[in-house]
């Protein structure tokens, strides 16, 4: 197995970086139900720069989250390098670079996934990262641009190659956005490649600790990072540890779900403010709440709330505790 830079778990579960999702109360709470590393929503590396406020909020973490990680995305050499040595100074364990969105408005300025069209771009661009800051310096990314480009065996040994210290690869090219299945083969062949001696991380699609145990036994990677199914689920780090381990799942009951659901509103209420905190939490409801019987006259009210009062008295009106 390779090692990590930054810890010595057998096999590390990631709670992946997702805007507007995984910030420092979720990372916590998934922290807290067995995510073994967690990564700050993707930066811009110019409002790092321009010191803008909600930026640089993002760059805040608790030291229960560790280990940690930034995540940065842009296009130009200095400002990355910049944005990375000012990230540096929060002293996360270490520096991401995000070469996989694929949202229009980030690949336009050439950024996240664009820079796969332009790969010689991507290794100077991550070299000039590496050796402008003393932390670990890690890359996200996807399999390619499209179905006719999928690069990503020679991109992860030129990566490595320029000193990044280990690769999560998203199993989807740009033009899938997240759509259809990821494809793990590829991620597997960059594991297998002799050559490769950093870890990589396999990412796209895990739902279940079945499906983690299936991929981690079939492709062979260092770890996995959960996304998507683990907004209003941070129990499926614990499932899937558990299930890695040969055991039973352990059953959340509604009670757990909501006191999870509550703890998550309030310290994100806490931290960015009730306004923001009660929007983005809607996000999480479906998950927290999946086959709940009548869950969805509740959710039809916590979609319109303005308030945690309102939220709470949703949440808690008429239900099993
Ligand atoms: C709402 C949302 C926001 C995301 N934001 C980011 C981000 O800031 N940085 C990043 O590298 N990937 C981001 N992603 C991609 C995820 O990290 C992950 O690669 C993708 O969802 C595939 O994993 P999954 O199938 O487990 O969800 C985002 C995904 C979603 C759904």
């Amino acid at each position: 197995m390779a090692q990590f830079p930054f810890l010595t778990v057998d096999f590390p579960l990631f709670l992946a970086p997702m805007e507007e999702v995984s910030d420092s109360s979720f990372r916590a709470i998934c922290k807290s139900f067995g995510a073994d590393v967690v990564i700050s929503e993707f930066v811009s590396s110019e409002a790092i720069i321009r010191d803008v406020d909600k930026s640089k909020r993002k760059l805040i973490f608790h030291e229960d989250e560790r280990p940690f990680g930034i995540q940065i995305f842009g296009n130009n050499r200095d400002s990355l390098c910049q944005a990375a040595e000012i990230a540096e100074t929060y002293h996360p364990d270490f520096i991401d670079i995000n070469w996989g969105c694929p949202v229009k408005k980030i690949v336009t300025k050439g950024a996240g996934s664009a820079i796969l069209k332009d790969i010689p771009k991507m290794v100077s661009l991550t070299e000039a990262v590496v050796q402008s800051v003393k932390l670990p310096v890690t890359v996200k990314t996807r399999l390619g641009w499209d179905e006719t480009n999928q690069p990503i065996v020679e991109i992860a040994e030129r990566l490595q190659d320029v000193g990044i210290q280990m690769l999560t690869i998203h199993g989807r090219t740009r033009s899938q956005f997240y759509k259809g299945t990821a494809d793990w083969t590829l991620i597997g062949k960059v594991k297998n490649n002799p050559r490769i001696f950093i870890p990589i991380v396999g990412n796209g699609d895990i739902d279940s600790g079945e499906k983690a145990l299936q991929y981690k036994n079939e492709y062979g990677v260092d770890a996995l990072m959960v996304g998507r199914a683990a907004i209003g689920n941070p129990f499926i780090f614990d499932e899937i540890r558990q299930v890695l381990a040969g055991k039973c799942p352990n059953v959340y009951l509604y009670r757990d779900k909501l006191e999870t659901c509550l703890k998550q509103l309030r310290s994100a209420a806490a931290v960015k403010g009730e306004k923001k905190a009660v929007l983005e939490m809607r996000r999480h409801y479906s998950g927290y709440f999946k086959g709940v019987s009548h869950f969805k006259e509740k959710k039809i009210g916590l979609m319109q709330a303005q308030s945690i009062e309102e939220c709470e008295n949703i949440l808690i009106k008429n239900n099993e505790l």
